[in-house]
């Protein structure tokens, strides 16, 4: 039962959970007429600490295609916190006035404070931090169910910030409970997976390579990302490696013909927009994958689909 429950690492929901959120999703995108009215009367809280484009506009259009209405922020230097107020008073205020609530904050944890802050109005986490980023993922699991044709038993090549990239190590965690899934983490030594998060996958499961062209002609989808300008310490070093790897159409000449490639997005520069016209480049229509999903996580946790 979903009804209720906050969304705060993919891991809080089961694989079966997962799985009614995909067929719902599903069903959405096969019918949409037959959902407008889904959340009527019901009021979203859109609260974003921290900058957005398309987590807070597909989360706001999945709402309102559900005929249910959003309120919130987008800056929060309009809203009490800049008059010192705790995130737990926020969150409590906010609870009273509304169904359901997206938050995005700059530091890691802040998602979970804030579900126990109330306990009793879903909380989704629309990434905290460099930690988690639990409706990318469910964004892109969508997106490889629909065009790989299931989740397990595919080798993901995963490329660019592995150490800041929350859509990364929430996507990473959660393929790896399914069958059969093989990594190759490709990154410059500075930014390459933690050691903690290595230790918690299989042995066997993922190799690590900085050379993309190595491996490119290996991996089933490729999962490219932005180097995360906003979590380095030192300018230097992200200027230094913010341009390591850029897929390029020479690159893809040594891909798969039925591999894919995704990215959560902003893209920066790593991959070059000559490569948008490649069949294989399904970042755009992920990014409305995300719409569809969010509209099915928002009805589950309110329980009226
Ligand atoms: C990602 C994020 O915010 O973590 N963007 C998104 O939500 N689609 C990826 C990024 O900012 O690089």
């Amino acid at each position: 039962m979903l009804k209720g429950r906050h969304l705060i690492e993919p891991g809080d929901f089961t694989i079966e959970e997962l799985e009614e959120i995909f067929e719902l999703a599903d069903r959405i995108i096969a019918n949409q007429s037959d959902y407008i009215d889904l959340c009527k009367g019901k009021l979203l809280a859109s609260l974003f600490y921290e900058p957005s484009t398309r987590t807070r506009f597909s989360f706001e259009s999945a709402m309102m295609r559900l005929g249910g209405r959003v309120i919130g922020f987008d800056n929060p230097d309009n809203s009490s916190v800049s008059k010192g107020e705790s995130l737990s008073d926020t969150m409590r205020v906010i609870s009273g006035y509304t169904d359901i609530i997206v938050i995005r904050h700059p530091k890691e944890g802040t998602a979970r404070l804030a579900g126990r802050a109330v306990p009793d109005t879903p909380i989704i986490n629309a990434g905290d931090g460099g930690h988690e980023h639990p409706t990318q993922t469910l964004t892109d699991l969508l997106t490889i169910r629909h065009e790989l044709g299931g989740l397990g038993g595919h080798t993901i090549g995963v490329c660019g910030d592995l150490l800041f990239g929350r859509t990364i190590h929430s996507l990473v965690k959660t393929l790896n409970r399914y069958p059969n899934n093989k990594f190759v983490f490709i990154s410059p030594k500075e930014l390459k997976m933690p050691s903690y998060f290595l230790s918690m996958l299989p042995e066997g499961s993922y190799i690590e390579t900085d050379s993309l062209d190595a491996v490119i002609g290996d991996v089933d989808l490729l999962y490219m990302s932005r180097v995360q300008r906003e979590r380095f310490v030192n300018e230097e070093e992200y200027l230094r490696l913010k341009d390591v790897y850029v897929l390029d159409k020479k690159k893809m000449s040594h891909a798969r013909k039925d591999m894919i490639v995704l990215h959560p997005l902003p893209r920066v520069n790593e991959i070059a927009v000559e490569v948008d016209e490649d069949p294989r480049a399904l970042y755009f229509k992920q990014a409305r994958y995300g719409m569809y999903v969010r509209m099915a996580l928002i009805s589950k946790l309110l329980g009226t689909a």
